[in-house]
């Protein structure tokens, strides 16, 4: 089994796949981390922990006891004990002290993977699939106790943690901090790898070498954000997408973040990643527990391409759930880029009937068919239907789109409330606000405050009638602006810092409520275009609308960061107009699909206006999507270009588990006069099998040859150009 207790010198060995994770109990009973890597045999590696040398053990030499507190590589680091590093953990007590001394308790080892209240975390799908360890660790002043758990999947090279604190004593205790994992690497010679944007342009990868004191990301807008992704990659200065040594984590929350590194005076270097203990708290009443979010943590000896199909195949097995988890998603025709608020049912239905005959498969109606709204400044929260627009009511709408073979979805942002809508005039109090002062607009609106039940029922009331009425197969669920004045009128005085991290909750709560009640609705997240593209949210819908600029190249960049932790398969992508409403740029209507065929696939057009030879390419273009998205979904990814490097041209591949074939993808960003075709080396290939490339059957490689020498992309004359070639195996 993946998890392994040492009793004679109190050590754990946690094997998932090819990679290692110990931890042992160190001298004073602390717990401390021994290694994290590739899988060795050994089960005892606790002279890594150097106990013998100068600074000596507590109980050896209780001078030294503050050395050995600032130099232990501690597994869960608390605060107030002489740690000066970043801790991971620390609360307020009774008397308002808040030094905290956490010692190992006892342990225990489940089989599978125990769920997280309240919470979205990875599964095992059977009890064999993985094994999780409980270290209890104690806090015997403050009377509480923390539960760290790491689970190790058998086949992933994928430890997960969290903790869960429990108030096991008589008094009132504040959580300060609580973040889900802290790891100690031995060296300091890594880089920082991060996902770093803006809205249009999310998740653009960068590089730097970590360096002395603390270094960051992080959110405080209450959600995942734009600006920074709830992920990082720590890697070996010569690590690169094939070769070296590269540690993932990722945090499978919505929310405030912090993941941070710090590189110690002993140039050691202590990483952490948990809820962003900025304007945090929670008060933990005598028998209360907390449970903190997930942490996924992946080892890859093999650079970040294999960090990232690992992440892939763990988000694709053990993290997205419901119907269409492994189904090829309804390729949908979107208006929002079409129209915008300005439509009809009327227009609607002459885009359905364009696409239907197309073979396009579903219709989403986007922002814009409640209340009265007309552009983005009144009714959210008014979840009936603008009668003006939708003549004839919904339901008659959703019926001509299906009698013409088409499925039909809907926008909503139930987290949000107008000031001009029946709701804020009904109950101004639900908006999330500090009573006294103005409230921030942001894109019109404010949030409402989803800490609170009864705003949930009453908004999930709202939307029920809606998706009961009609036969509605898809939800896009939006969430366009960021929170501001955090406070609530149902919360205490004492409990007001804990609204960020309950408004997660309460997001979590409804979409709980939602896929269980429709579990044959499709959902796909979306705010603001990629803001929330985080693995909290791809355990409620199995695909996140990547980003609003749909631009083709801008895409070639978005989703090459995107694809560091997330499957290609969750990513929302379409075919848009040109130019593109963006960034004003044309590109050829065949590279735009070639790149959306990346992620879901489908249009974001007005069919009825876009150029007769755009039209006429659609069902061709729809036949090459629907060929290859088996592929897509669960090959094996590869990233060859590399824009962020070279922005003259990009590739990518899709190599079958069982390397039967493969998709690769080139776009040639830019055209240069006189040079020669480009060569580009193939991955993931068999290399014993011969391959040839379907339009020229009579032609075979080795999958050496191929990745060794790579293929001639040929002659490709403009810019914006894209080639896909098919090997298969012979
Ligand atoms: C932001 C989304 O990303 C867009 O796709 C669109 O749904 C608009 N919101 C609608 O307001």
């Amino acid at each position: 089994m993946p998890i392994f207790y040492n009793e004679k010198n109190r050590s754990f060995k946690l094997t998932a796949k090819d990679t290692c994770y110990m931890l042992a109990v160190a001298p004073g009973e602390y717990l401390a981390h021994v290694y994290f890597g590739k899988a060795l045999p050994d089960d005892d590696l606790n002279y890594l922990l150097r106990l013998d040398e100068n600074p000596f053990t507590p109980e050896t030499n209780d001078r030294d006891r503050a050395v050995y507190m600032d130099t232990l590589p501690f597994e869960y680091p608390c605060h107030g004990l002489g740690d000066y590093r970043e801790h991971a953990f620390a609360i307020e007590d009774k008397k308002g002290a808040t030094t905290c001394d956490l010692r190992y308790k006892s342990y225990r080892i489940e089989d599978g993977k125990p769920a997280l209240e309240g919470l979205p975390a990875t599964f095992a799908n059977t009890p064999d699939e993985a094994q999780t360890l409980i270290i209890t660790m104690e806090d015997k002043a403050a009377g509480l106790e923390v539960d760290l758990l790491y689970t190790a999947f058998a086949d992933l090279d994928v430890i997960t943690r969290s903790a869960v604190v429990r108030n096991v004593g008589g008094d009132n205790v504040t959580i300060k901090r609580v973040y889900s994992a802290a790891v100690e690497f031995d060296s300091e010679k890594m880089d920082m790898i991060t996902l770093n944007g803006s809205w249009a342009r999310e998740r653009a990868l960068e590089r730097c070498r970590l360096h002395h004191g603390k270094q960051l990301i992080d959110s405080m807008r209450g959600e995942s954000s734009h600006q920074n992704n709830p992920f990082t990659a720590l890697c070996a200065n010569n690590a690169d997408e094939d070769s070296g040594e590269v540690y993932g984590f990722n945090f499978v929350y919505s929310g405030n973040f912090v993941s941070e590194a710090e590189v110690t005076q002993h140039k050691k270097t202590r990483y952490l990643m948990g809820i962003n203990s900025t304007d945090f708290e929670w008060l933990l009443e005598p028998g209360e527990a907390f449970t903190a979010p997930e942490v996924v943590m992946v080892y890859s000896d093999k650079g970040l391409g294999k960090m990232s199909r690992t992440f892939h195949d763990l988000y694709r097995q053990n993290l997205i759930r419901g119907e269409y988890k492994d189904k090829r998603r309804p390729i949908l025709i979107n208006n929002w880029e079409a129209t915008y608020f300005n439509f009809t049912a009327e227009k609607l239905v002459q885009i359905a009937e364009q696409a239907s005959k197309l073979g396009i498969e579903m219709l989403v109606m986007d922002d814009g068919w409640f209340g009265h709204r007309d552009s983005d400044n009144s009714s959210l929260g008014d979840w009936f239907v603008y009668e003006k627009k939708i003549e004839g009511g919904l339901k008659a709408l959703v019926d001509k789109v299906n009698a013409l073979g088409m499925k039909f979805g809907i926008w909503f942002e139930p987290e949000m409330i107008s000031p001009d809508s029946e709701l804020y005039k009904a109950h101004p109090d639900w908006a999330i606000q500090v009573k006294g002062r103005p409230l921030t607009l942001c894109r019109e609106q404010y949030v409402l405050d989803y800490s609170r039940k009864d705003v949930r029922d009453y908004i999930y009331g709202m939307m029920r009638k809606i998706l009961d009425n009609a036969n509605i197969e898809y939800i896009k669920w939006d969430m366009n602006r960021q929170l501001t004045e955090v406070a609530s009128n149902a919360l205490p005085r004492e409990r007001q810092r804990e609204l960020w991290h309950r408004y997660v909750l309460g997001v979590y709560d409804l979409m709980n409520r939602l896929t269980t009640d429709y579990p044959h609705i499709l959902l796909e997240n979306c705010s603001g275009g990629g803001a929330r593209f985080d693995p909290g949210m791809l355990y409620f819908s199995p695909q996140i609308w990547c980003s609003d600029d749909t631009d083709a190249i801008e895409r070639l960049k978005i989703q090459y960061g995107t694809s560091m932790c997330y499957p290609c398969s969750a990513m929302g992508a379409h075919v848009s107009d040109c130019p593109n409403h963006t960034v004003g740029r044309s590109t050829p209507f065949t590279t735009r699909g070639h790149v959306a065929m990346v992620g879901t696939f489908g249009y974001e057009l007005d069919v009825t206006k876009i150029p007769q030879s755009d039209r006429d390419a659609i069902p061709a273009q729809i036949a090459e999507f629907n060929k290859y998205n088996a592929l897509v979904r669960t090959g094996d990814h590869y990233r060859i270009g590399n824009m962020f490097e070279d922005n003259l041209w990009d590739a990518w591949e899709f190599v079958a588990k069982d390397k039967s074939e493969a998709l690769f993808e080139f776009v040639q960003v830019m055209c240069r006069p006189n040079e020669r075709s480009r060569r580009i080396k193939l991955k993931g290939l068999d290399p014993e099998a011969y391959y040839y490339e379907e339009s020229t059957p009579e032609v075979k490689h080795s999958g050496a040859a191929l990745m060794q020498c790579g293929v001639n992309i040929g002659g490709l004359w403009g810019d914006y150009q894209s080639k896909i070639m098919h090997f298969i195996k012979a």
